[in-house]
């Protein structure tokens, strides 16, 4: 006898989990099902997210971020340590730790909701009157019916054409996050978000790194004068950032990898490196649900195909997370999985795309939402810029970090907040505030007139706002 459940989810990464939690929140019956399994062969739901993407990484940024503070800041603030050494495997297995206490959060607030967990693939099998079978390939082969199915299947790596990922010298975001040793030499195609974190944890730990990126201009989808500063900062920190680069062939010879390519010139290049990084976008991941006996819609990129509220073509069965459009973030993933738990109970899930963070969490972090001043000459909006260097804030300059500026983006008419970009100390942080005055879209003034505490970060963006009507009042 198959058991029976108002939801399945398939897939426990931030969209999938989340979605069950809100679920059974409201009252549905619910099985997630999930097929992450650590070094141990034990379930480790949290997807992508949780195993090798948003939390280890995280993990070593802050840890590589310390030795670096320490071997070259430290110093500043009258700390002499000495002899400073850096134990690698310790480094590695507390990002571990951090991980599998993630996963094992998870699994609490599974059986705190009353959600039935299956360690397994879980994929279609056909359809009854009780709703979608769905069967799960774990050890008991099970098979379960729901009368709704979310698919949140996220996303894997995308390989160099023709150059698999081995994860000794090819590494994916996996690979990227376990080296067990500091390559000397570290190669990155790709500078988009995880080539810059992951080139910043292992130049930070004493490899030289080499960027190779294949668009004309560094950081596109930000900000440009946020990527310029950004360009300037990474490269006065070591960081070799090439762009507009062509590569036209990957050599793995022994031990060593080696890029040949066409810089920004058209002038041919080589480069040698011990370990190389491919960070090139990653795919929606689709394979294991048997898809096409239930003739499921995917789009010619292979994301499943929805609409604007995470339907498929399939009749309750919905897709959220990585696995569909949008920007490829685990807060987006969230959402979604909230949003359509409430829509499957009947209620008015909603998800604000325009409201969506980014951040980039290198020193200085990058952060910034709504539209940047490129796209609002293309849209022809007239708008007004307010900016604000951390270099005059109190707070910062006791912190010792006054890199970057926060760069606020106003409608000349209205002055509704269009957009606010930071790069700084904290950056992740401080974009919070910045969210929550667009989505009550909040005007410069309104910043303008919140009272911050002093002295914190924060007062850059009430200054920044400020400077919207030129009346920043300490710079
Ligand atoms: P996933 O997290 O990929 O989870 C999908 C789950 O489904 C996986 O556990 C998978 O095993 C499982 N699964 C797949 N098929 C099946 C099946 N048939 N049956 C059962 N289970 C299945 N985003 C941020 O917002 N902030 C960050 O700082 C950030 N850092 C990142 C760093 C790196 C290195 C990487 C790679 C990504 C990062 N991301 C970050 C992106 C973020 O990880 C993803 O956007 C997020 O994980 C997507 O969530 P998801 O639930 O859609 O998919
Ligand atoms: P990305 O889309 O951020 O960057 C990929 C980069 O590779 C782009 O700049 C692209 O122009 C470049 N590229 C593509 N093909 C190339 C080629 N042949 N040669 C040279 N360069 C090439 O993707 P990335 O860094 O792989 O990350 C994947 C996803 O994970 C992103 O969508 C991101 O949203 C998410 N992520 C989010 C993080 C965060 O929120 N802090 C951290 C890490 C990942």
């Amino acid at each position: 006898m198959s058991k029976q459940f108002d939801m399945v989810v398939i897939g426990a990464g931030p969209a999938g989990y989340i979605a069950a939690i809100r679920a059974s929140q409201l009252g549905m019956s619910v099985a997630c099902i999930d097929a992450w399994s650590n070094n141990l062969g034990e379930a480790a739901p949290g997807g992508t997210c949780t195993n090798v993407g948003c939390i280890p990484s995280k993990a070593l940024l802050q840890s590589s971020e310390h030795f670096e503070q320490a071997s070259k800041h430290f110093k500043d603030h009258g700390i002499d340590v000495g002899n400073l050494s850096l134990n690698l495997s310790k480094l590695i297995s507390r990002k571990e730790t951090v991980v599998k206490q993630n996963n094992e959060g998870i699994l609490y607030l599974f059986k705190k909701n009353n959600i039935t967990f299956f360690h397994g693939f879980g994929s279609f099998s056909g359809q009854t009157e009780g709703g979608w079978c769905i069967k799960i390939n774990d050890s008991a082969n099970a098979n379960i019916i729901a009368k709704h199915v979310v698919i949140a299947t996220g996303s894997s790596a995308r390989e160099f054409p023709g150059l698999p990922f081995d994860e000794k010298l090819v590494l994916s975001n996996d690979g990227a996050l376990r080296i067990n040793h500091v390559p000397k030499k570290l190669g990155v195609i790709g500078g988009g978000v995880i080539g810059l974190e992951m080139g910043s944890v292992w130049r930070r730990l004493g490899s030289s790194v080499t960027v190779l990126e294949a668009m004309p201009n560094f950081l596109m989808s930000a900000d440009s004068q946020i990527a310029k500063e950004a360009m300037k900062i990474f490269t006065k920190q070591g960081l070799d950032i090439q762009v507009g680069v062509n590569i036209d062939s990957i050599k793995v010879i022994d031990d060593y990898i080696t890029i040949s390519y066409k810089d920004n010139k058209d002038e041919h290049k080589e480069l040698t490196v011990d370990k190389l990084i491919v960070s090139i976008g990653r795919v929606p991941y689709t394979d294991k649900l048997n898809s096409s006996l239930v003739g499921l819609k995917v789009d010619d990129k292979g994301f499943i195909s929805v609409d604007a509220d995470c339907r498929t073509n399939l009749p309750n069965v919905w897709a959220i997370g990585d696995v569909v459009r949008g920007p490829m973030l685990a807060h987006k993933a969230e959402e979604e999985g909230v949003a359509v738990a409430e829509r499957i109970a009947g209620q008015h899930g909603h998800v604000n795309f325009d409201t969506i963070p980014s951040v980039i969490y290198t020193s200085p972090e990058i952060a910034w939402v709504g539209k940047n001043e490129q796209q609002l000459k293309q849209d022809g909006r007239d708008f007004r810029v307010g900016t604000f260097p951390f270099l005059a804030n109190g707070r910062a300059r006791a912190l010792g970090d006054t890199t970057g500026f926060v760069k606020v983006i106003a409608d000349t008419s209205t002055d509704e907040v269009l957009g606010v970009h930071i790069i700084g100390p904290m950056a992740s942080e401080l974009i919070s505030e910045a969210v929550t005055i667009m989505e009550f879209r909040g005007s410069s003034e309104d910043i303008a007139r919140i009272c911050h505490a002093h002295p914190t970060l924060s007062e850059s963006l009430k200054e920044a706002a400020l400077a919207v009507d030129k009346r920043s009042l300490n710079f």
